[in-house]
């Protein structure tokens, strides 16, 4: 992707975090990605009197994301009120590892990076499907019990 698709995908990113409700921080937050069948989503940060029931930016973008259809994510940017580049929370690193994976490409504070550097050795699907015995041989073998 071309840097001028980027700073489309920053503008959206920017448009969506001036409707951010964040009336105890004052931190508004826009997050916005392409899908990878040219969709864009976008999302922004929902606060709550009951702080810690906070919805980030990256909450509303994978809400829109499956309620337009689904799709795995490819490019992502969020901003903050000054239309700074941020990195995405932790917990948003995981929200947006489930829907883009390793290759997502992310704009951060050190410029463009994929998840797998974002958010390393993370923990996702496939290790769910892949459990392996700490024994190695089935639940019978070897242990004390
Ligand atoms: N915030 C996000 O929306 N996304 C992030 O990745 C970082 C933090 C919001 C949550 C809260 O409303 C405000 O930023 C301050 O933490």
């Amino acid at each position: 992707m071309e840097q001028t698709d980027w700073d489309d995908l920053k503008a959206a990113a920017v448009e969506v975090m001036a409707r951010a409700y964040a009336p105890y921080s004052s931190y508004p937050v826009g997050a916005a990605a392409l899908v990878d069948d040219g969709r864009v989503v976008v999302g922004c940060n929902v606060e709550n009197a009951a702080y810690g029931v906070v919805l980030c930016a990256e909450c509303g973008l994978v809400s829109q994301l499956h309620a337009g259809g689904g799709g795995r994510l490819t490019h992502f940017v969020c901003v903050n009120g000054a239309e700074e580049v941020i990195m995405p929370c932790g917990r948003c690193r995981q929200l947006l590892f489930e829907h883009g994976g390793r290759d997502l490409l992310v704009w951060t504070v050190s410029g463009v990076k994929p998840m797998s550097e974002v958010l390393p050795d993370a923990f996702g699907p496939d290790d769910l499907t892949h459990v392996t015995d700490a024994r190695g041989a089935g639940p019978d073998a070897g242990g004390d019990n």
